[in-house]
C-alpha cells in the first residue's frame, strides 16, 4: 500500500463572502508547496476554477518529478540523463513500477517475465484483419489494446495486487507485439512472431522490419537507440494521457481499458503527435536558406505559425530529454550513413538561430524532445504514422505505474471535477407549437 508522504507546512487562509476557510499547506520532496482545497466547498460553499490544470495538483505521486525552470526530469529520484546513458528500458520499467533499481537477480526475473509474455492469443490476430487496409496504426492501437480485456479475465480484479502485477507485465510485454503488427498490417507485410532470445528493443525492431524472404539481423546501434528512445518516453508525471489513465482507472475500470484511454489521449497533435509535426515543418523548410523567412513568419503576431518541437508547458529551459535525443539523432544518422541529411542541417541551424533570437529567449522557448526525435525515427526506417505508436509503447509503463500508484493510494476516490455553469437558467419546458 502506498504510504502518503506529504508533510504539513502551515495553513493558508481564504476569506470569501464573509466565510473564512483554513486550508492546509503541504510540502513534497521537491517542487512548490500545495494548498489542499479539498474542504473549501464545505467551509465556504465555493469551488476553484483551473482550466488546463495550470495550478492544480491532481494527486500525490512518488514516481516522476519535473523541474521545468531548471530543466530537470527525475524518475524515482534518478536523472533521466543518467538513466539514458547507463540503464536499459526494462530496468527503467522495473524502477518505475517497483520504486528502486533492481538487483541483478530481480532484473533477470523481471526480464524473463516480460520476455516470456510477448505472444498474443491466436484469436487476437483476427482483430487486425478487421481494420481497413489503410488504417492509421494508432487507430489499431486504441482498439486492440482495449480488446486485451476480453482475453485476460484472470487478471482483471483490480483489488488483487497479484492480478494487477500480471496485467502490468502483460501490457509491457505485449505492447511491442501489437505495435509491430499494427505497422506490418499498415504496410501489407506478414506478421513477425516475437522471439525469446532477443532483448526488448531488438525484438521490437525485428517485428517491424524482418520479412520472411530473408534473414534479418538487427543493427545493435539502432537497437540501443530504440531502447534509449523508449527510456526517454517512459513517464512524464501528470501529463494529459497519464491523467486520462488515472481518471479512467479511478472508476475501477480494468487496466487494459485504462491504457486504451491513455493511447486515445496521446494520439492528439498537442501531445504525442508533435514529433510528426516537427518533422513535417523541417521538410517544408527544406533548406537552410529558407530558415530566416520561416523564423520571421513564426515571429509575426497572428501568423499562427509555430516552431514545432520548441516550447513546453512545463519546461521553461532545455528539455533534458531533448539533449539526449539530439545526441542519439547524430549517432543514428552516422550509423545509417545519412549525416548529410538536409533535414538535419536545417534542424541544427534552426536550433542555433532560435536559441539566440530574443523572441524565443524572452519567451523561454527551448527545443523539446520532439525536435530531433522525428528525424531519428525516420532514419531508423519508421514512417511518420508510427511515431505516436512508438511513444505509446514506451509510455505504457508510465501509465501502468501511475495507475498502480493511484489504486494503492489510501486517499483515492473516483475523479469527479466540478464546473462553473454558465448555461441557461432554470426554465419551464416549452410545448412545440409555442416555440419560435
Ligand atoms: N513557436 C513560436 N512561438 C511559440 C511557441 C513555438 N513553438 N510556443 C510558444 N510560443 C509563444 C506563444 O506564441 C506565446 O507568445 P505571446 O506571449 O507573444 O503570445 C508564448 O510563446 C507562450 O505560449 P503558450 O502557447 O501560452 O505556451 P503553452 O505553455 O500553452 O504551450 C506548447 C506549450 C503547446 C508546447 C507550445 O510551446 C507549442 O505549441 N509548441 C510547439 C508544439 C510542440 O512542439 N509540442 C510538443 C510539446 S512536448 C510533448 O508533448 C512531448
Amino acid at each position: 500500500m502506498m504510504q502518503n508522504k506529504v508533510k504539513p507546512n502551515g495553513t493558508a487562509t481564504l476569506t470569501i463572502g464573509g466565510k473564512t476557510a483554513q486550508l492546509p499547506v503541504f510540502s513534497g520532496t521537491h517542487g512548490p508547496d500545495v494548498i489542499d482545497v479539498a474542504t473549501l466547498y464545505k467551509q465556504t460553499g465555493t469551488f476553484t476554477l483551473d482550466p488546463g490544470f495550470t495550478s492544480t495538483a491532481s494527486c500525490e505521486s512518488q514516481i516522476t518529478f519535473i523541474d521545468g525552470d531548471a530543466g530537470i526530469l527525475l524518475h524515482r529520484g534518478y536523472p533521466i540523463e543518467q538513466l539514458a546513458e547507463k540503464s536499459s528500458f526494462l530496468e527503467v520499467c522495473y524502477l518505475l513500477l517497483y520504486g528502486e533499481l533492481p538487483t541483478e537477480a530481480q532484473l533477470s526475473t523481471f526480464t524473463h517475465n516480460i520476455t516470456r509474455h510477448t505472444m498474443l492469443h491466436g484469436q487476437f490476430d483476427r482483430f487486425f484483419e478487421g481494420y481497413r487496409r489503410d488504417a492509421h496504426p494508432m487507430a489499431i492501437m486504441v482498439g486492440t489494446v482495449g480488446a486485451l480485456s476480453a482475453f485476460y479475465h484472470d487478471s482483471l480484479d483490480i483489488n488483487d495486487p497479484r492480478q494487477r502485477e500480471i496485467s502490468s507485465h502483460r501490457l509491457i510485454a505485449k505492447m511491442p507485439t501489437i505495435a509491430g503488427r499494427a505497422f506490418k498490417y499498415s504496410v501489407g507485410q506478414p506478421f513477425v512472431t516475437p522471439r525469446n532470445e532477443f532483448d526488448y528493443a531488438t525484438n521490437f525492431l525485428r517485428m517491424c522490419f524482418a520479412v520472411p524472404a530473408e534473414d534479418y539481423v538487427t543493427n545493435p546501434v539502432l537497437a540501443r537507440a530504440m531502447d534509449v528512445f523508449f527510456m526517454l518516453h517512459a513517464d512524464h508525471e501528470q501529463n494529459a494521457s497519464t491523467s486520462t489513465v488515472r481518471l479512467a482507472g479511478s472508476s475501477g475500470a480494468n487496466p487494459f481499458a485504462c491504457i486504451a484511454s491513455g493511447i486515445a489521449c496521446l494520439w492528439g497533435p498537442s501531445h504525442g503527435g508533435a514529433n510528426e509535426a516537427a518533422l513535417k515543418m523541417l521538410q517544408e523548410i527544406g533548406t537552410v536558406d529558407n530558415i530566416p523567412d520561416f523564423v520571421s513568419r513564426v515571429k509575426q503576431k497572428d501568423s499562427n505559425v509555430r516552431l514545432m518541437g520548441f516550447g513546453h508547458r512545463v519546461y521553461k529551459n532545455y528539455d533534458p530529454r531533448a539533449k539526449v535525443m539530439q545526441k542519439l539523432c547524430h549517432q543514428v544518422l552516422a550509423e545509417v550513413g545519412q549525416t548529410d541529411d538536409p533535414m538535419l542541417k536545417v534542424a541544427i541551424e534552426l536550433e542555433k538561430i532560435a536559441l539566440n533570437d530574443p523572441y524565443f529567449v524572452d519567451r523561454k522557448l527551448y527545443p523539446n524532445v520532439d525536435f530531433y526525435s522525428g528525424i531519428t525515427l525516420r532514419a531508423m526506417g519508421f514512417p511518420t504514422s508510427m511515431f505516436t505508436v512508438l511513444f505509446a509503447l514506451a509510455r505504457t509503463v508510465g501509465w501502468i505505474a501511475q495507475w498502480e500508484e493511484m489504486i494503492e493510494d489510501p486517499t483515492q476516490r473516483i475523479g469527479r471535477p466540478r464546473q462553473i455553469y454558465t448555461g441557461a437558467a432554470q426554465r419551464d419546458y416549452v410545448p412545440m407549437p409555442a416555440r419560435r
